[in-house]
């Protein structure tokens, strides 16, 4: 490593992050588990290719249209680099994480899995890893079991034997969207594997923090999303082994998805174009392209140096500041976790605790960040939750923790 990453340099490459908002009111953005600002160069990359090379991709044979596939192509080419794919055959654009997990769940599920057979999650699961598994409990019957927490927020692994054997599937979060907490993937994809089973990660909150390597993981499946790797909306990743992929239904028909079309039938095309039916996301691919080569000059051992110390900072600090009136729901343990920090004030309510907090300029995610069964286990109904990315720096977390302050001073008044 290098030198350690500059929150406040590399905040200067995200027009949204100036020092002030346009009507000058400060802006201190802590909502990148949510979604995350894009540097200049992701916007430049977008408007470029609207600008000079925009046409649809895999169709026209005229100049701009084989630009354009160009473009859209290396993007695919960009991502198998950065998560270690083998082949980028392998690497399938999406909606988004969510259609990602709905994708293998419609697919690979629905041609696998039958009434009685078992797929594992685990307790600190999105809805998007659960729901589409709880729609096929209720479709053909499949079973449900799931890998519960520790007193320190990480998944209990103690019974993992137990849990995926006779499994078809073990399919769980790489790193916690509310607690921060960070998956032993290999650990579980080596007991999938011992069992038979498959393993699937959710990588939405990994991929923009941490080096990922599909190989390295030995996962089968592994899904993430664009717009929280400085990318825009609209486009996220599903990457799996090819063998599996190329065995796997179609899923949406039409478009780009098929080789030939009869009025008495029709046969698919290869991967990894089988399942992008329809004009897929080229500017969003190229933007997302664009993202991932702006993280690739931070370095991402860097980005995750820097995560490592500013979340050590905003724990000692809060911790310092509040003792025991803020709770912080997440490991202590830096090397198991990420930036992202659930708080909960006691007798404030969390989206009380935001919108105090926004009227500071901070800005926050309250409610139940879409893990429901998780803040049940917790026996909470919601928090607040502030999350650090690359453009972050110390002066955030001291403009978090005043915030904060102001806000047991408003409610204790
Ligand atoms: N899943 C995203 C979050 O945790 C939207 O906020």
């Amino acid at each position: 490593m290098d030198h350690p990453l500059d929150g406040t340099v590399v905040k200067k490459d995200f027009p949204l992050l100036g020092d002030l908002r346009p009507d000058g009111s400060p802006l201190v953005y802590l909502d990148s588990a949510s979604s995350a600002q894009k540097p200049q160069s992701v916007l430049d990359a977008m408007d470029d290719l609207y600008c000079t090379s925009y046409a649809n991709v895999h169709r026209g044979v005229y100049r701009l249209g084989v630009e354009a596939t160009d473009r859209y192509e290396g993007a695919r080419r960009t991502v198998a680099r950065f998560i270690g794919a083998p082949h980028e055959r392998e690497v399938i654009f999406t909606k988004n994480v969510t259609e990602a997990m709905n994708l293998v769940a419609r697919t690979w599920g629905a041609a696998n899995l039958g009434a009685g057979d078992v797929v594992v999650l685990s307790d600190m699961e999105h809805h998007a890893n659960i729901v589409p598994w709880l729609m096929l409990a209720e479709s053909v019957g499949i079973e449900l079991r799931w890998i519960g927490l520790t007193d320190d927020y990480q998944l209990d692994l103690s019974n993992l034997d137990q849990l995926v054997d006779g499994a078809k599937l073990v399919s769980v979060t790489a790193m916690s969207n509310v607690l921060g907490s960070i998956t032993d993937v290999r650990t579980i994809a080596d007991a999938a594997h011992s069992a038979g089973a498959l393993c699937m990660v959710d990588a939405a909150q990994w991929v923009p923090h941490l080096p990922t390597d599909v190989v390295a993981m030995d996962c089968d499946f592994l899904g993430f999303t664009g717009h929280k790797v400085l990318g825009p909306t609209g486009i996220g990743v599903l990457w799996a082994r090819s063998e599996i992929l190329d065995a796997m239904p179609a899923f949406l028909g039409g478009g780009e998805m098929i080789r030939d079309v009869r009025k008495d039938g029709w046969t698919v095309n290869e991967l990894p174009w089988k399942f992008e039916a329809g004009t897929p996301p080229i500017a969003e691919a190229v933007g997302l392209a664009a993202g991932i080569e702006y993280l690739e000059t931070l370095g991402m051992d860097r980005v995750r140096a820097h995560e490592v110390d500013l979340t050590a900072y905003a724990l000692d600090t809060l911790t310092a500041r509040f003792g025991d009136t803020l709770t912080i729901h997440g490991p202590s343990d830096l090397s198991a976790r990420g930036g992202v920090l659930s708080l909960a004030l006691d007798e404030v309510h969390p989206h009380d605790i935001s919108q105090v907090l926004d009227q500071h300029g901070v800005c926050v995610r309250a409610g139940h960040h879409c893990a429901k069964p998780l803040m049940r286990e917790l026996g909470v109904g919601a928090t607040a939750r502030a999350s650090l990315y690359v453009y972050n720096d110390r002066s955030d977390v001291d403009a978090l923790a005043d915030a904060l302050a102001a806000t047991v001073e408003f409610f204790t008044l």
